[in-house]
C-alpha cells in the first residue's frame, strides 16, 4: 500500500482516534451545557476490534504515530487494551493522548506500560478555582498530581494545552512561565476557534495567539524546527527554561500548509479536517480482516477531497458543535 496523499502533495504521518465522544468536565468552550450525544442519538463507539483493525490500515500506508484523543479517552474501561492493541502495528512508533487529567494519577503508570508514549493534559488556569470554573470539575489539585505522576512513571516532556482567553488567561504569561521554568514541560497556548456551541465565547474571549508571541520574542525565546508528525504548534524554547513553550494559531493564514494529519472519530468516521466536512463512513469496512484493501481503497480515495484549508479566517464557524465530537 503507498502512503495516504492528498491532491495538495500533503502526506498523513498522524492518525488521531477519537475513541468517545463522551466527557466528564464541561469546558466553557468546549462543552458548555455539559456532553450530549451527538446528533441526539446515543451512537456506540468503534470497539477493539474495530480500533485494531482502522489503525492497521493508517499503520500500512505511512501513519508513524496515533494520537487518541475523546471526549475523555481514558472513560473507556478498555483503555488499556486499546493502547496495547494500536502498539501491535511496529511502524507506530508514537502512541500519544489527550486528556483532561482526571485519572491520570490513578492510571498513568498502566497506560505507559502498555506502551503509551506521550500524554497531553489540559489546563487553563493554574488558579484553582479559576480551573473549577472554566471546567465545571473541582479538580485542579487531582490534576496536576497527575502531572507529577507522569514526569514520575518516566514520560519525557508532558504537554500541557491552554486555551488562551481574552481577561481570563491572556495576560497570565509569566505565571505559567514561573510554573516551567524548572519542569519539563511543553506549554502550549491554543487560540480559541469558533465552533457551533461556542460562538458567544469566541466573540467574547477569542484573542490572537501573536499577543504570546510577541511577548515570547521580546525576552528571547527561541522558534524550534518541526519534525514530520509533529502537531501544529509553533514550539519556543529559553535557555533559562526547562520548559518550552507551544504556540498553536489556526488563524494563521498557513496554518493548513504543513497539515499531517486525519481523524477517525468514535463513531468510526474519517474526517479530513478538523472543519469544513461531515464525515467518510467507514465502519461498514471494519467488521472483519478481509476488508483491509477496501478500507484502504476509500481512505485513499477520499484524499482527492480534502480542501486546503479550512476557511476561518474567512469568517466561517466550524460546522462541529465542539472539538469532543471528533477528537479535537
Ligand atoms: P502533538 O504535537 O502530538 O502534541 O499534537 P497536537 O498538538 O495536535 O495534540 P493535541 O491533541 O494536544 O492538540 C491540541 C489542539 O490543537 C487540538 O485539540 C486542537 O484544538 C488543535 N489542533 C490540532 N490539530 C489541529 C488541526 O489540524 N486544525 C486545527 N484547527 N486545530 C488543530
Ligand atoms: N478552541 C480551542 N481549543 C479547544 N479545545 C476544545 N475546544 C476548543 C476550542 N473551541 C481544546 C481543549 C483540549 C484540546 C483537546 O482541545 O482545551 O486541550
Ligand atoms: Fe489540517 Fe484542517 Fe487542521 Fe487545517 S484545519 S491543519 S486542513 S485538519
Amino acid at each position: 500500500m503507498s502512503q495516504f496523499e492528498d491532491s495538495w502533495h500533503r502526506k498523513f504521518y498522524y492518525l488521531r482516534l477519537s475513541v468517545t465522544d463522551v466527557c466528564n468536565f464541561r469546558c466553557t468552550y468546549c462543552l458548555p451545557n455539559g456532553y450530549r450525544p451527538h446528533g441526539g442519538n446515543n451512537k456506540s463507539f468503534l470497539n477493539l476490534d474495530e480500533i485494531r483493525r482502522v489503525t492497521r490500515a493508517f499503520a500500512l500506508a505511512g501513519t508513524e504515530k496515533v494520537r487518541l484523543t475523546g471526549g475523555e479517552p481514558s472513560l473507556r474501561r478498555d483503555f488499556v487494551d486499546i493502547i496495547a492493541a494500536v502498539r501491535e502495528n511496529p511502524t507506530i512508533r508514537q502512541l500519544a493522548m489527550t486528556t483532561n487529567g482526571y485519572r491520570m494519577a490513578r492510571d498513568v503508570a498502566a497506560w505507559r506500560e502498555a506502551g503509551l508514549t506521550a500524554i497531553n493534559v489540559s489546563i487553563d488556569s493554574l488558579d484553582a478555582r479559576q480551573f473549577h470554573a472554566i471546567t465545571g470539575q473541582d479538580k485542579f489539585h487531582q490534576v496536576m498530581a497527575g502531572i507529577d505522576a507522569a514526569i514520575e512513571v518516566g514520560f519525557e516532556k508532558v504537554k500541557v494545552n491552554t486555551v488562551l482567553m481574552r481577561d481570563i488567561n491572556h495576560h497570565s504569561l509569566s505565571t505559567f512561565l514561573d510554573w516551567i521554568r524548572h519542569r519539563p514541560l511543553q506549554l502550549r497556548f491554543i487560540e480559541l476557534m469558533e465552533t457551533g456551541d461556542g460562538r458567544d465565547i469566541f466573540q467574547r474571549h477569542h484573542v490572537s495567539g501573536q499577543v504570546i508571541r510577541n511577548q515570547l520574542t521580546d525576552m528571547g525565546w527561541q522558534l524550534q524546527t518541526r519534525g514530520r508528525s509533529d502537531g501544529p504548534a509553533q514550539v519556543f524554547s529559553h535557555p533559562d527554561y526547562v520548559g518550552e513553550i507551544g504556540l498553536i494559531m489556526p488563524y494563521d493564514t498557513h496554518f493548513c500548509a504543513n497539515c499531517n494529519r486525519l481523524r477517525v472519530s468514535s463513531a468510526g468516521k474519517l474526517h479530513l479536517c478538523l472543519f469544513g466536512e461531515d464525515g467518510v463512513p467507514l465502519r461498514d469496512l471494519l467488521a472483519s480482516d478481509e476488508q483491509l484493501p477496501e478500507l484502504q481503497t476509500r481512505i485513499a480515495a477520499s484524499l482527492g477531497q480534502k480542501k486546503q484549508t479550512h476557511f476561518l479566517h474567512q469568517g466561517q464557524t466550524g460546522i462541529t458543535q465542539n472539538l469532543s465530537y471528533i477528537g479535537g
